[in-house]
């Protein structure tokens, strides 16, 4: 009570007034809602809900349910009629733009700014009548970046029921600018509360500033250009005027951060989320003027002394799809030489560096937009579908996408649950055969979290995951990767895309680093223990 009271206006004319209305209001209101019939003055911005009437039912009718429901309640506890604030009325409030904000505007847009034409004009020059074609390709180009790019909305935010309030769930700013928090505003308000009530809408955040770019009359802004704003006025019109001009300044020497601002509006509160990031750079891929295969995925494969069927490999690809670029990473002791092969580039890193050692640093020497990983022991055959691969990932927005081996009963999907834990034990993780879904437009594809060694990936995403060169992964490991990958990128598995397994373990040197037995699982599991929070990992 007697903080409504301090905010009403002291004048002892105005007092009379507002007793006088106040009273005119409840006898106006009690004729039309009986519902908020009360014995005393209600604090102002109760935390009730309004009053929702059915667009043909009876005022009473709903009055009477909500009585019998509760009988001891007053029925004015039940709910309270609100009246929806029109836009229209606050468009028309005249209000000044603020000189230093036009000022500190304009100096934030130039530090923040660049010179769009300026920026194209370079690739005008570069391109020449090929402008426009480049330009379209580049287009499409970036509707396949964008079809694979993740993009999680601020999700899981809580939004209170009859809130007053309207606001943006989210914003983003780059670091040091300042952008508009368009659209708060006091969207509904109880009847009662006359223009001689005064509004308070309270604003905090914590890695900015709050500041308006104009002043509105009769509004009283207190804390202006500071974290802790409040914006007061007896009128809901000019209130929301002011709130308008709101903006948020991004003044934290955090470049990549996630703000809240507050907004308190009697017993409501709304949270505004706001990221403090840069725009995100494209990285775009030109698929050329025919979108040719062997422009647009690199093979790259992994080899330990198996040069007799890394040769068959190569040969095969080439039967294929000649001139694409292979990529081959080698830890042999010993190296041998592969070729005449133009399109091979023979990576040799110091010896038994290991199995994801090799992976990452073939795909780390990949430029093209996919790539496609197999074992050095597998050959391509006639189904083994690259362009089919490539139009998948294109198509769908897939960032990886496996196939099968030949004659082989070998699974080609299987499942990963991860659950973190709440505790210090750590989370788990089970891995089991299957898929999820079809995929719509492919009925031989399904999506899911594990693929064999046999897939083509979008290389981007793949390589920001990246393969652990750890010597725990040196010898045998596959499904880590695509743990690692949960949850940052999509897998999907087609059964009509082969490759044809040779195997060979004909090399007693091979056999010897390859199988280390029992005791490496002992070393991986003590591992992932570590660097995965793990607790367990079941295999089902
Ligand atoms: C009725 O309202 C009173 C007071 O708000 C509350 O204590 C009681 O639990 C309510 N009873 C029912 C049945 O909802
Ligand atoms: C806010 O305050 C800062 C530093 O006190 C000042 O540089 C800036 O110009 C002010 N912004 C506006 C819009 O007045
Ligand atoms: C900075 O903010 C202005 C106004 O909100 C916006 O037009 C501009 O694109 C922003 N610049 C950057 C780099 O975010
Ligand atoms: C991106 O996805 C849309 C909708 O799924 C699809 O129509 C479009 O062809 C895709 N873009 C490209 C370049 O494949
Ligand atoms: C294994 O392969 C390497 C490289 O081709 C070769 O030097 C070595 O002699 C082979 N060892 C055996 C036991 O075949």
């Amino acid at each position: 009570m007697s903080v409504l009271w301090r905010k009403m206006i002291t004048g002892t004319s105005v007092l009379v007034a507002v007793n006088t209305l106040v009273v005119f209001i409840y006898l106006w209101r009690d004729a039309r809602c009986p519902l908020n019939r009360r014995e005393q003055a209600p604090a102002p911005w109760p935390p009730l809900r309004p009053c929702v009437f059915a667009r043909d039912q009876a005022e009473n009718r709903l009055s009477t349910i909500q009585r019998i429901q509760n009988d001891s309640r007053t029925p004015y506890d039940e709910c309270v009629m609100v009246r929806k604030i029109r836009q229209d009325e606050q468009s028309i409030i005249p209000f000044v733009p603020r000189e230093a904000f036009q000022q500190t505007l304009s100096r934030v847009a130039i530090q923040h700014s660049c010179n769009q034409n300026d920026a194209t004009q370079p690739a005008r020059i570069v391109f020449g009548s090929r402008w426009n074609e480049i330009r379209e390709r580049r287009q499409v180009a970036k509707s396949r970046h964008n079809n694979r790019t993740l993009d999680f909305r601020d999700s899981g935010q809580y939004v209170e029921s009859w809130s007053p309030l309207s606001y943006p769930a989210s914003l983003r700013v780059s670091p040091g600018n300042i952008t508009k928090l368009e659209g708060i505003r006091v969207a509904w308000l109880e009847e009662y509360v006359s223009d001689f009530w005064l509004k308070e809408v309270r604003l905090s955040c914590h890695h900015g500033s709050l500041v308006f770019s104009a002043d509105v009359p009769d509004v009283t802004v207190t804390g202006d250009n500071s974290s802790d704003v409040t914006v007061a006025s007896f009128s809901i019109h000019h209130l929301n005027r002011q709130l308008e001009f709101l903006h948020y300044h991004s003044v934290s020497e955090k470049t990549l951060a996630t703000d809240e601002v507050h907004v308190q509006v009697g017993s409501y509160t709304a949270t505004v989320t706001i990221r403090i990031q840069h725009f995100l750079m494209f990285h775009l891929y030109d698929h050329g003027e025919d979108k040719f295969v062997k422009d647009r995925v690199t093979v790259i494969t992994k080899t330990y002394l198996r040069y007799s069927v890394l040769r068959k490999l190569i040969d095969s690809v080439n039967q294929y799809f000649p001139g694409i670029k292979i990529i081959v990473a080698d830890d042999s002791d010993k190296f041998e030489e592969l070729g005449d092969y133009k399109n091979v580039d023979h990576y040799k890193m110091p010896a038994q560096k290991g199995w994801f050692a090799g992976r990452n640093l073939a795909l780390s020497q990949v430029s093209t937009e996919y790539f496609f990983w197999l074992d050095d022991d597998m050959v391509f055959t006639e189904k083994t579908g690259l362009k089919f691969m490539m139009n998948f990932l294109d198509e769908t927005g897939y960032h990886i996408v496996g196939g099968r081996l030949e004659d082989s009963e070998l699974t080609f999907a299987q499942r990963y649950d991860y659950v973190p834990s709440s505790t210090d034990d750590g989370g788990c993780l089970s891995r089991k055969e299957g898929s999820y879904r079809v995929i719509p437009g492919f009925p031989s594809c399904t999506s899911t979290d594990i693929v064999l060694n046999v897939f083509m990936g979008a290389t981007q995403t793949v390589r920001a995951v990246g393969f652990e060169p750890n010597p725990v992964y040196a010898r045998a490991a596959h499904s880590e990767f695509f743990a690692d990958g949960l949850g940052k990128f999509r897998v999907a598995s087609c059964t009509n895309v082969e490759v044809k397994h040779l195997g060979d373990t004909s090399n007693r040197s091979y056999n010897k680093a390859r199988h280390t037995g029992g005791t490496l699982n002992y070393y991986k599991l003590k591992y992932i223990y570590f660097r995965n929070n793990l607790f367990n990992l079941l295999i089902k």
